[in-house]
């Protein structure tokens, strides 16, 4: 089982990439491959809007979309998306990230393409923010309800922290590695 996260802060080591790191490392202790992207390491063009997708169902921006993260999201049964609240979203990063995923949209709901190795994956958010805001996460679990949705992941759950604000404030919460220990146990349950 391959389990894919999507890394969307800025910060090395920050709070977004603690909470990462112990998910991706409980995973690993169940046995699943990992991979991590860094998400602001990498070269991804917004989407333009040229509509080719819509019409032929593919990119034609050549990227690190192209070369190396939609094979990845092809591969990955499970996908963790990661980041911490920016104005009430995902970093502008992660955004890009998702924008560029319309062509899975394009190709499910417009050319009515199927994937040719259908498999039944799942998605999970990990976010994170400064304030104690009762809608803090309302923004990013829309967003990545439909982003999960487009790229043929069933939306599993979350784990979602508030008050969280300078790097080293993740490690010091004090559930937060029983939090990941229990989801990740759950999440990675027999499909
Ligand atoms: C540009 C920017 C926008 C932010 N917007 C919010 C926000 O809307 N709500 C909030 O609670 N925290 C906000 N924060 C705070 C971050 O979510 C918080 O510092 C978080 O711990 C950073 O995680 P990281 O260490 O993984 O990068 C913002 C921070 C930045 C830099």
């Amino acid at each position: 089982m391959m389990v894919l996260g999507l890394q969307g802060s800025p910060r090395e080591k920050g709070n977004t990439a603690f909470l990462l790191s112990a998910f991706m490392r409980e995973a690993k202790k169940l046995g699943a491959q990992t991979h991590v992207i860094e998400v602001d390491k990498k070269n991804i063009i917004p989407c333009r809007e040229y509509t080719v997708c819509s019409k032929k169902g593919f990119c034609p921006i050549d990227d690190d979309m192209k070369n190396e993260i939609y094979p990845l999201l092809c591969k990955a049964d499970v996908i963790v998306v990661a980041t911490p609240i920016f104005f009430y979203h995902t970093t502008a990063q992660l955004k890009a990230l998702i924008d560029r995923c319309q062509v899975f949209w394009a190709r499910k709901y417009l050319l009515k393409l199927s994937d040719p190795d259908p498999k039944f994956r799942r998605g999970f958010l990990l976010a994170l923010g400064a304030s104690k805001g009762e809608k803090l996460f309302d923004g990013v679990h829309l967003t990545v309800k439909y982003f999960f949705d487009a790229v043929g992941a069933s939306y599993y759950g979350s784990l979602t922290y508030r008050q969280i604000s300078n790097p080293g404030d993740m490690e010091k919460h004090p559930t937060v590695l029983k939090d990941v220990k229990k989801a990740v146990s759950a999440l990675l349950q027999p499909f």
